[in-house]
C-alpha cells in the first residue's frame, strides 16, 4: 500500500477523546501528489511470527498501542480467515521524501499502515477508492484515525474533510471527499525550512492546548464559518477566498499553540520571514498570488494557482537563499503586475541583511488517495529504493 501526506487548510488541533482519537472539530484537507513524497507499506502475516513487527527505513520501531488499536480493528474484520486474523504480522514501511525534508509525516504514514494490513486481511481490493464500497471506506477512515488522527484524511484523493462526529464510540469520526483532485488543479510549495529547537511532537502538544489554552474556545467557535468558507471556496474555485482562510487558520493555529502554557513553538524566523513575504508579495501585486499554512513544525506550505507558480519561485528565489527547488515550476506566466525590482523582503537594497535559507522547495500537485495507488506500483517504488 502507498499513501501521501496531506496537508491540512482547517487543521485538527485539540482532541475530545485521546484513545479514540477523537477531534474537537472538522477539519479539511489537501492529498499531496505522491510523486515528492509518499510512503509505501508493506505486510505480511504468517504462524512463525512470535510478535506483531513493525519497521521504518529499514529499522525496527516500537509498536505503539495506537498501531495495535489499527491492528485490532482490521483483524475483527478479517476476510481471509481467523487463521490469518489471528498470526502475528510483519510491517514494513519507507518514506520515500528527500533527504533533509524533515517531512516524515504521521499522515501518510499511518493511512498507508492501516491500507497495507486491510488488503492483506481482504477488507480492501486493489481495484482502488471506486470498488471500495462507501460504508468500508468510511469505516477504514476511522481505523487510520485511531493510528494518527490526520491519517484518516490520507485515504482520499483531493480534499478531503474530516467530521469531527459526536458519538462518543467514534463511528461518526471519519473522513470523506470534498472534490477530487482534477476539479481544482492548485499547487502546493513546501518550503523546507532548516529544523529550529527540536518541535513538541503535536500529541502532547495539542493536549496541552486543551488543558490550557483560554484562546481555544474563542478558534472552536470561529470554525464553522471558517469550514463553511473554505467549503464553498473549494466548490466554487475561489482562490481567494481558499489562500485567505487558510491562512487565518493557521495563524490561529499557532496563536493558540502560543496561548498554551507552557508555549508551544513550531515556527522559526525563516517561517515568519515566508509567512511576511506571501503578504507582501499579495500586496505589491494587488491581488492573492499566494496562500500559506503551516503545521507542527517549521515549514510552510504555499498555496498557489498553476499559472502562478513560475511567478512566486521567482520572487521566493530573490528574497530567500534556496538549496534545491524540486518538481515542475510550470511556464512563465504574465507577471507585469509585480514590480520587476521587487524583491520581497528589501535584501536586495541597501542595509540588507542575510536573506533566511529554504533548504528545498518542493512543488507538488495534489494527488491520488491511498487506495487509487495499485499495489504493483507501490510494490516496484518499494523495491526501487
Ligand atoms: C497540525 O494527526 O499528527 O498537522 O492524532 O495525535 O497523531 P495525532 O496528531 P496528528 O496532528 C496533526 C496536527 C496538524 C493539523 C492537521 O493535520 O490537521
Amino acid at each position: 500500500a502507498a499513501a501521501a501526506p496531506n496537508l491540512a487548510l482547517i487543521k485538527y488541533w485539540g482532541k475530545r477523546d485521546s484513545r479514540l482519537v477523537l477531534p474537537l472539530n472538522n477539519s479539511i484537507s489537501v492529498t499531496l501528489d505522491d510523486q515528492l513524497m509518499r510512503t509505501v507499506t508493506m505486510a505480511t502475516a504468517s504462524p512463525e511470527f512470535a510478535e506483531d513487527f513493525v519497521e521504518l527505513n529499514g529499522k525496527p520501531v516500537e509498536v505503539t498501542d495506537r498501531m495495535r488499536a489499527v491492528l485490532q480493528s482490521l483483524r475483527q474484520r478479517c476476510q481471509r480467515g481467523q487463521d490469518l486474523a489471528s498470526w502475528k504480522v510483519r510491517v514494513a514501511t519507507r518514506n520515500s521524501f528527500p533527504t533533509a525534508a524533515g517531512l516524515a509525516s504521521s499522515s501518510s504514514g499511518l493511512c498507508a499502515f492501516a491500507v497495507a494490513v486491510a488488503r492483506l486481511y481482504g477488507i480492501v481490493g486493489d481495484g482502488g477508492s471506486d470498488s471500495c464500497d462507501a460504508d468500508t471506506l468510511r469505516w477504514l477512515s476511522t481505523v487510520a484515525r485511531l493510528g494518527s488522527g490526520s491519517a484518516c484524511r490520507s485515504l482520499f484523493a483531493g480534499f478531503a474533510e474530516w467530521s469531527a462526529g459526536q458519538r462518543p464510540d467514534g463511528v461518526d469520526s471519519t473522513a470523506s471527499q470534498l472534490a477530487s483532485a482534477g476539479h481544482w488543479d492548485l499547487r502546493v510549495l513546501v518550503c523546507v525550512v532548516g529544523a529550529g529547537a527540536k518541535s513538541a511532537p503535536s500529541t502532547q502538544a495539542m493536549a496541552r492546548t486543551v488543558a490550557t489554552s483560554s484562546l481555544l474556545p474563542a478558534r472552536l467557535s470561529c470554525l464553522p464559518d471558517r469550514l463553511a468558507a473554505v467549503r464553498e471556496a473549494v466548490a466554487g474555485r475561489d482562490f481567494a477566498s481558499l489562500a485567505e482562510m487558510s491562512m487565518r487558520d493557521s495563524n490561529c493555529l499557532h496563536a493558540v499553540c502560543a496561548d498554551t502554557y507552557p508555549p508551544v513553538h513550531y515556527l522559526t524566523d525563516a517561517s515568519r520571514a515566508i509567512i511576511d513575504f506571501v503578504h507582501r508579495l499579495n500586496e505589491a501585486s494587488g491581488r492573492v498570488v499566494l496562500g500559506y499554512t503551516a503545521d507542527a513544525g517549521p515549514n510552510v506550505c504555499l498555496l498557489a494557482q498553476p499559472a502562478d507558480v513560475h511567478l512566486a519561485a521567482g520572487c521566493l528565489q530573490r528574497a530567500f537563499d534556496i538549496g534545491q527547488v524540486v518538481g515542475d515550476l510550470g511556464e512563465a506566466a504574465d507577471n507585469s503586475k509585480v514590480p520587476s525590482d521587487w524583491a520581497g523582503d528589501g535584501s536586495g537594497g541597501e542595509g540588507a541583511t542575510a536573506r533566511h535559507r529554504i533548504e528545498s522547495l518542493l512543488i507538488c500537485r495534489l494527488g491520488r488517495g491511498a487506495l487509487d495507488i495499485p499495489q504493483a506500483e507501490a510494490a516496484a517504488w518499494f523495491d526501487s529504493d
